[in-house]
């Protein structure tokens, strides 16, 4: 086939790929994707056409669509997703392993022809500003018109990337198929994909990705989860950076002095919600602002003085919907009110979208995410729990105005947390490095509906990284271990906990805007201001030191959500083992150590510490 190639492609690696790649898979044509706002907006109206999808109500969401996906083609797929390095124990316990050799036999046969009837896109990219050295650039062949425009969104994409990959720049390989070749005047579907054979498969030592059968989300913006995290964390490992599910947000306080926090949260914890945090009135009226540099990847790397500096490698937000309203997120709604692209959300007889949790009340009636006809009591939610919205950066009000600098923004603190009911405290802060990626690597979150596991379990999630780290878990921590060796001054490491529950299984804390209250503890640790205890598990603040300005909440609440249990937190530590013995060949000995030291400081308290037990 006779491929129109780009007139700046000087990379002959990435023409012979191309080449390689378009004779394996078939299509019918090859289109270079060169970014440009008409060539977005001739893709869209080709996806209206074909019924992909919905353009809303322009007078309402201006310059928005809907997409509503195959029921088989809704989220990640974890027990799809490969890590095939040579050796099998490189990939370690928490990754599915196949022998690269077979696997590459298997894609082999599953793209042979897969695009058979479609065309295929070839969609440059670079994850991070445009020729940062933060960044990293990737190129993703894909036959789905909806990846390229979200990819438009999620990433900087087109004929510039080119221009900076020049000769002989890298680049991650990424190929990707729905899997559903057409035969000759077959009708398309909707959102075809392949409903029973799907793969996400990193090759680690080669850095590529191949992608089969989904056209969902990070199974198929293969910018995002596999090649932000997933490769780039092999990278990262191999070169002395960090390659983090992290937001990044900048702090402001009353005196102008402005930090930068990085914090990792397991999917479905609100990371978004906290990426995009809108202060309460008390403290916005002394001052205290919040910006987003990014709401879910975070590369960092150790600058010439001895800080870190972070980047935000994507240009748009993948958010799940469900829950997203004006109180819980108003810059997100503000974000998506244009210009955005809705996946599994309902579409109201109006033409614009409603999910669960946007209203207080819910419509009469909507069309539901599999297009059938839904009101209130229908007896099934109207959005799928794991809808999403990809919405610009550049439409959040609270974009922080380094977002794009291309040397980063300098992180001075990491916040780990996740969902518990019991156990954990709100917030404490970690008394060296090393205690802190303890309590990083043994972070649990409990499942809900559009996390992966059993409902209420807990499952153990290091670092927030189980699903995306592309080696061992053990290295991984031990890669953490190491770097911070070389830190002259290591940013501060916290754990928090927005979701402790009373004996009726009510949220304690009110979170959202209210976490603004525990961020401020953290900033003024930072600054070397907040005064803190000694608890078993590190520095906590007392009741005194957390500003209540315009919040009812009492000592006995704070003390119920500080609380450090003994019986709980012997089987909290039990649990610890059980994913250190997963890990056992490789787990760095210092998580050993730190975790005797734990049991140690626990029995040396009562048996229910409490925040106000050291004030008596
Ligand atoms: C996400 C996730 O979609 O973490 O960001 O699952
Ligand atoms: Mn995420």
């Amino acid at each position: 086939m006779e491929i129109q190639h780009p007139a700046n492609l000087r990379h002959q690696k990435l023409r012979k790929w191309v080449e390689k790649m378009a004779a394996l898979c078939k299509p019918d044509r090859v289109y270079w994707c060169d970014g440009s706002q008409k060539e977005y907006d001739d893709l869209c109206a080709l996806m209206v056409k074909n019924g992909t999808f919905i353009k809303l109500n322009e007078e309402k969401r201006p310059n928005s669509y809907l997409a509503f996906s195959h029921p088989s083609d809704v989220a990640r797929v974890e027990d799809r997703t490969f890590i095939c390095s040579v050796s099998k124990s490189d990939a370690g316990p928490t990754n599915n392993w196949i022998d690269p050799h077979e696997m590459h036999a298997t894609l082999d046969r599953l793209f042979d022809g897969a695009m058979r009837g479609r065309t295929m896109y070839v969609i440059p990219f670079s994850m991070g500003p445009l020729g940062s050295f933060l960044s990293q650039i990737g190129v993703q062949i894909t036959d789905s018109p909806y990846v390229v425009v979200n990819m438009r969104i999620m990433t900087r994409m087109g004929s510039a990337v080119l221009d900076v990959l020049g000769e002989d720049g890298n680049f991650v390989p990424c190929m990707h198929t729905v899997g559903a070749p057409l035969a000759p005047g077959e009708q398309d579907v909707p959102w075809p994909c392949n409903p029973t054979v799907k793969y996400i498969v990193h090759f680690p030592e080669e850095r590529s990705i191949w992608s089969y059968g989904s056209g969902y989300g990070g199974n198929a913006l293969l910018g995002k989860k596999c090649l932000a995290l997933r490769i780039a964390s092999v990278i990262a490992r191999d070169e002395g950076w960090l390659a983090e599910h992290m937001l990044i947000l900048g702090v402001e306080n009353p005196r102008g002095e402005k930090v930068y926090v990085a914090g990792a949260f397991p999917s479905a914890c609100g990371k978004t919600n906290f990426a995009m945090l809108i202060p309460p009135p008390a403290f916005q009226e002394r001052g205290w602002k919040v910006t987003t540099v990014g709401d879910d990847i975070a590369w960092i790397k150790l600058g010439k003085d001895g800080r870190l500096y972070a980047i935000n490698p994507e240009s748009g937000y993948f958010g799940v919907a469900p829950g997203t309203s004006m109180k819980t997120n108003p810059n997100a709604m503000i974000a998506c009110s244009h210009d955005t692209i809705f996946t599994n959300v309902a579409l109201l007889p109006d033409g614009d979208v409603w999910w669960e949790g946007m209203t207080k009340e819910p419509p009469p009636e909507a069309i539901d995410w599999q297009r059938k006809h839904w009101t209130p009591d229908s007896g099934r939610p109207a959005a799928h729990p794991n809808a999403r919205f990809t919405a610009p950066a550049v439409n959040n009000p609270a974009l922080d105005p380094d977002w794009e600098n291309p040397n980063g923004v300098p992180i001075s603190a990491f916040i780990f947390g996740g969902r518990r009911a019991t156990t954990m405290p709100l917030v404490v802060q970690a008394t060296s490095w090393v205690n802190g990626v303890y309590m990083a690597a043994t972070m649990g979150s409990e499942m809900t509906a559009a996390a992966f596991g059993k409902v209420g379990t807990v499952r153990r999630d290091p670092f927030a990284m189980l699903p995306f780290a592309g080696y061992h878990m053990a290295d991984y921590i031990n890669h953490w271990l190491d770097f911070g060796r070389n830190i002259p001054y290591p940013p501060r490491i916290f754990s928090v906990n927005w979701f402790r529950t009373d004996e009726h299984g009510n949220f304690i804390w009110p979170g959202f805007s209210e976490n603004m209250r525990v961020l401020k503890w953290i900033v003024d640790r930072v600054h070397g201001h907040g005064a803190s205890v000694e608890s078993p598990l590190g520095w906590m603040p007392r009741y005194e030191e957390i500003d209540w300005t315009g919040l009812d909440f009492s000592r006995e609440q704070f003390n119920a959500i500080m609380s450090v249990d003994r019986e709980a937190w012997k089987q909290e530590i039990l649990s610890h083992e059980e994913l250190f013995i997963r890990l056992y060949d490789r787990l760095p000995k210092e998580m050993i150590f730190v975790k005797e030291l734990l049991l140690s400081a626990l029995w040396r308290s009562p048996e229910r510490w409490e925040v106000e037990f050291r004030l008596k």
